[in-house]
């Protein structure tokens, strides 16, 4: 049977049609007045969605660009730095500063769980040196966990207000309440593909007043990720190298969305979404990865019992229902299914993903499901829609 094509995996997510629609228009030179306008729509428009008093620098490049331009802007080879490492990408940026940088200082999370603030301040007071960075994710996307960001820039501020706040932000800006100067962040990475809802190939940095200050003085080589070049361009509207001229459209388009819905509204989505999909899953036998409280409201993992129905939910949503969700990464391989609800999602998708899993489970189980996840689903969002 014919059914609308539903990607609901943590990054690419869903293009909506009027970005969609300029990003399609013919092309214009990079060098000209009418891109200096798109260019400034992006910068300025993109301010309210991080947080951020400075313009937004956007990047050419995958997310995990600005992850590598958020070390080699701020750190000297000699600096010691601390990595918090509860998953798969905080893998990645352990090993990206370790291509680099001589004292690198890894905390261990367990997957699944969140970092607990104190632990890791403790961790710091241990450490031969003081940090010149701490990075970490905002929301690990591999586990579906939200570290307590707040806290632990309030924390880092009071102990060691010197050492700079560097957050992964890459697959929950845009659906999550982040300010920079509230929650004593330096650097703030995010990715075009996901709560943002434009094509993969752009990655953004917003960065603050003291962060902008030292990646003029790091002596650690770089060219093409340079800071330095983005902001001088940016103030005049214009990019160091050529850019994607049409996604900086979509940029332009999907900020005037996020106007148009207000962005208070945009982020209260994401988390009744959130709760309503938890609530499904619990009464459908499929057992939450993660606690309430450290829940990200982008993408939810579940735990199939057994490992066969680890890969027939997943096949059965693809092949049956034309639905598209994601698998475990690292150690979670083959052990968990997440489902990305960001961007352009709304309550209706989600309602569709829980109906095709009430009639795959029954099948799979040899017992009705049907209506059980449902109901749950709109007992939690009726209130809001
Ligand atoms: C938290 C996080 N960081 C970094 C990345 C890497 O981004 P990209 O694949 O765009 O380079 C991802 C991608 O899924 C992510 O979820």
């Amino acid at each position: 049977m014919y059914h609308h094509p539903l990607l609901l995996t943590p990054g690419p997510t869903p293009i909506p049609e009027r970005i969609q629609r300029v990003i399609n228009e013919p092309m214009i030179g990079h060098r000209t007045k009418a891109f200096e306008a798109v260019a400034e729509k992006a910068y300025k428009g993109l301010k309210p969605v991080f947080g951020s008093k400075n313009d937004v620098l956007i990047f050419t490049s995958s997310g995990t660009s600005a992850l590598e331009a958020s070390m080699v802007n701020l750190l000297n080879a000699d600096d010691h730095v601390a990595v918090i490492v509860s998953g798969a990408f905080g893998n990645r940026f352990k090993q990206i500063a370790e291509t680099y940088f001589n004292h690198v200082h890894v905390f261990e999370v367990a997957w699944g769980e969140a970092v607990n603030v104190a632990s890791f301040i403790d961790f710091l007071n241990d450490l031969p040196a003081n940090v010149t960075a701490v990075y970490t994710q905002y929301c690990e996307t591999s586990t579906t966990v939200v570290h307590p960001i707040h806290d632990l820039g309030e924390a880092l501020h009071q102990h060691y207000p010197e050492t700079y706040f560097v957050v992964d932000g890459v697959s929950c800006v845009g659906a999550v309440d982040v300010n920079l100067e509230r929650d004593h962040i330096d650097v703030l990475v995010a990715g075009s593909q996901k709560a943002m809802m434009l094509p993969p190939g752009l990655a953004f940095a917003a960065y603050s007043d003291r962060a902008g200050k030292r990646f003029a003085e790091v002596k650690t080589p770089r060219f093409y990720l340079d800071f330095n070049k983005y902001i001088a361009s940016a103030e005049k509207n214009s990019t160091p190298f050529t850019p994607n001229v049409s996604f900086y459209k979509g940029v332009a388009a999907y900020a005037e969305l996020v106007e148009d819905e207000g962005f208070n509204n945009v982020i209260e989505r994401h988390y009744i979404i959130r709760d309503g999909l938890r609530a499904a899953l619990k009464a459908l036998d499929l057992p939450l990865l993660v606690d309430d409280e450290h829940a990200s409201p982008t993408v939810t993992a579940f735990v199939p019992p057994t490992v066969e129905e680890v890969s027939a939910i997943k096949n059965a949503l693809l092949d049956r229902f034309n639905i598209t969700i994601a698998g475990g990464q690292g150690k979670l391989k083959g052990k968990i299914l997440r489902i990305g609800h960001l961007g352009m999602i709304d309550t209706a998708d989600i309602l569709q993903c829980v109906s095709a899993l009430e009639v795959i489970l029954s099948e799979l189980r040899n017992e009705s499901y049907i209506g059980r996840g449902t109901q749950a689903y709109l007992e939690v969002v009726k209130e809001y829609v």
